[in-house]
């Protein structure tokens, strides 16, 4: 099936890299049909669409009903819709337009006449409360429709931001950047943090319901994880007080996928050595994961002369003086 996905505008690639690390890692095969911008046109050659809950960077998915040229004129696009597929007498609908370089004026009412003419105004619209949502993007020359099917909750994402937790500290990920790490990381079953600090990433695989693992060398990170992650209902976890370079010895055993934040600001506690406790942690790491590590930095780390294949580093602005390098690694 054609599926547009509608990305984070404020960290596009990565927000791509999520959905096409979601999509591999559920052994999905995918075509790239269009890519600019926000915009993530794919063929899959799947209807289970399950794991579309699980994105963190992606603002809504459509399954499409038309994607083609404007110059083809609007009527005749509109007119071989069999809106029937997609709509049904019995529901209400809305229809949103987002325009994107181009503009057509009306166009959400020329859609929506389509629908009503379809059905021989016999379907009822519904624009606060519909049970399904009709949505057109004008992209330059690019007209895209589609049922929407999926729309990201900007409500739940902003309830679990730093500041609102019980155990605050400022060097926190934003939630969507952390789901969407976890999701790069492919892993579907556990996932260890081994630099917990207040559990900003645990929280988001626990929500998506993965096992949780962690550790950190300070013994309130430790409590203020557990309280974090018991605040948003995430009960069932591992959180142990110990040092990343011990890792192995800690769970005597490797983990799935590895995601963290590594320590790297003046508000945590690390090392003066830090280049020796980069390195002796990250060959721990190396040690211990099996599928993909997803690990931030403040600044590019060569990974690969540790032994990590180095798949990715996406760049992030986060304020003035901080950058923060999101490092996709497998073995
Ligand atoms: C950048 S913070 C992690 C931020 C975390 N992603 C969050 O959302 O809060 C780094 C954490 O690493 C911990 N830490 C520093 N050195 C460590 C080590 N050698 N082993 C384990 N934890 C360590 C610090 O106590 C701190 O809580």
């Amino acid at each position: 099936m054609k599926l547009l996905f509608f990305l984070s505008g404020s960290n596009t690639s990565f927000a791509r890299e999520e959905v096409i690390s979601l999509l591999s890692g559920y052994g999905f095969k995918y075509e790239i049909l269009f890519n600019q911008e926000q915009l993530l046109l794919l063929n899959v050659n799947s209807t289970r669409l399950d794991f579309l809950f699980r994105l963190g960077l992606t603002h809504f998915v459509l399954d499409v009903i038309v994607d083609s040229d404007i110059d083809l004129g609007l009527d005749k696009i509109l007119s071989e819709i069999e809106w029937n597929s997609y709509l049904s007498l019995k529901r209400t609908f809305k229809v949103r337009v987002k325009h994107k370089d181009n503009n057509i004026e009306n166009l959400e009412l020329f859609i929506a006449r389509s629908i009503s003419k379809y059905f021989g105004d016999k379907i009822k619209a519904d624009l606060n409360n519909p049970m399904d949502e009709i949505t057109g993007i004008l992209y330059k020359k690019k007209l895209i429709i589609g049922k929407k099917i999926f729309e990201r909750s900007k409500k739940d994402f902003n309830k679990r931001k730093p500041q609102l937790r019980p155990f605050f500290s400022p060097t926190s990920i934003d939630p969507r950047i952390a789901r969407a790490m976890i999701n790069v990381s492919q892993a579907q079953t556990e996932v260890l943090d081994p630099f917990t600090g207040t559990g900003g990433i645990l929280i988001e695989a626990g929500l998506i319901g993965l096992d949780l693992y962690g550790i950190d060398i300070d013994e309130k990170s430790v409590i203020g994880t557990k309280t974090n992650l018991s605040n948003y209902g995430i009960e069932k976890f591992d959180i142990r007080l110990g040092d990343a370079r011990k890792t192995f010895d800690i769970f005597g055993r490797s983990f799935e996928s590895i995601v963290t934040d590594a320590p790297y600001g003046r508000s945590t506690k690390i090392d003066k050595d830090k280049d020796r406790m980069y390195k002796e942690c990250f060959t721990t790491i190396f040690d211990s994961f099996k599928k993909r590590c997803v690990i931030g930095l403040n600044m590019e780390y060569p990974f690969d002369e540790i032994g990590f294949h180095v798949e990715n580093v996406h760049k992030f602005r986060v304020h003035k003086s901080l950058t923060r390098f999101l490092h996709v690694l497998s073995k």
